[in-house]
């Protein structure tokens, strides 16, 4: 039992032309009101993106390339077509990864007179292009390269949030926490709730949006210690917008049907299918976004569905569990810029 638990939650996020106008809508949906304070700016389109029935949500990791700078504002998504919020990878306690590293230190990368000359500049034009856009801009914390745990989680929460604090130019905040062997003992669900706290307490911006994105394995009440996210959502979800929850990457739990996505998650990873969360955790399915690989190649294991086959299994999971999802997140943004995966899950998915 010990060792399936190990070996069976293998991590699963591993590892233009510039808009100018001043257009402020969301993505397929009504306008909203434009205002010249981007501060009251961004709160408005963060509740307007929050209220949303149904959200697109990619992660950004791997760039198309570093050159020329249009090649990394590109692939970060400014100008994509289709999603709604874009979540760079990962702030790690000590270090920056990928393209989170692009964002810390954007004059390194895109260099001065594209999109401004000091970092802040940069930052805070990136998040406008993002806004202009009708999309939002988060990092992730973590990921699969850093499990946290030997680190004291007040510290861990007060550097992540002192850098937010001075790099204030994003919308929310993702924690992709995956240490599967603290999970399993109990130890990280009391560091969750105690980075959660004083993650959200440190953050100047009391706007921020802050999502987890758990396995979904990691909501099993019956196979973890401390109940792991039971728990979590028990004690601090209040704090939590909602969870992008990797349904991936979990070796014999394949999430790929309506029985195991929508019933019965099956073993080892028992009571995590879309009615065993809500039913069994009682966490209402408006928290529960869907996380899958954009392509099969952005799987480590098993999980990938085609998008169309994919909305068909959410459509009996409407119809015959009267379960409604709230909209998902692929892994990742690379592999799905035409908007692929996108137009055959939403043109298929009948979720109004
Ligand atoms: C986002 O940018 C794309 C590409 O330029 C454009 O087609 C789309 O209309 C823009 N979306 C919004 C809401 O402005
Ligand atoms: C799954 O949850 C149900 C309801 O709480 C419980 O009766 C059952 O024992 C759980 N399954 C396992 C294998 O623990």
């Amino acid at each position: 039992m010990q060792i399936n638990r190990v070996i069976f939650v293998v991590s699963a996020l591993i590892a233009v032309s510039l808009l100018t106008g001043f257009a402020f809508y969301y993505k397929n949906g009504a306008s909203i009101r434009p205002d010249t304070s981007s501060q009251t700016r961004q709160q408005e389109l963060i509740e307007a993106i929050k209220a949303k029935p149904f959200k697109s949500i990619a992660y950004v990791n791997r760039l198309a390339g570093y050159w020329p700078p249009q090649v990394i504002l590109n692939s970060l998504g400014v100008n994509s077509k289709c999603y709604d919020i874009f979540i760079l990878t990962f702030w790690m306690y000590g270090m920056m990864g990928d393209a989170v590293s692009v964002y810390d230190k954007p004059l390194n990368f895109i260099g001065p007179d594209v999109i401004g000359n000091t970092n802040a500049e940069i930052q805070q034009n990136l998040q406008k292009l993002y806004h202009d856009n009708g999309s939002l801009l988060f990092i992730s914390a973590f990921g699969a390269a850093q499990n946290p745990t030997g680190f004291d989680p007040t510290l861990v929460a007060e550097s992540l949030a002192k850098w937010v604090n001075e790099n204030p130019y994003i919308d929310g905040i993702d924690i992709d926490y995956e240490d599967n062997d603290a999970i399993v003992d109990g130890t990280g669900t009391k560091w969750l709730i105690t980075f959660q706290k004083v993650l959200r307490q440190k953050l100047d911006n009391k706007h921020l949006l802050i999502t987890h994105a758990p396995q979904a394995p990691y909501f099993s009440r019956a196979y973890y210690d401390n109940g792991a996210y039971y728990t979590v959502e028990k004690e601090v979800g209040n704090t939590i917008d909602w969870y992008n929850i990797q349904f991936y990457n979990q070796g014999s739990n394949t999430y790929d049907s309506y029985e195991s996505l929508f019933v019965e998650s099956g073993k080892p990873f028992v009571n995590t299918s879309y009615s065993e969360i809500i039913k069994i955790d009682g966490i209402p399915a408006e928290k529960l976004i869907l996380g899958k690989p954009a392509v099969t190649a952005d799987a480590t294991n098993t999980g990938y569905v085609e998008p169309a086959k994919l909305a068909q299994i959410c459509n009996e999971g409407k119809e015959k569990s009267g379960i409604t999802i709230p909209g998902f997140f692929i892994w990742q943004y690379s592999s799905d810029t035409s908007c692929r995966f996108y137009d055959a899950f939403t043109q298929n998915y009948k979720y109004k």
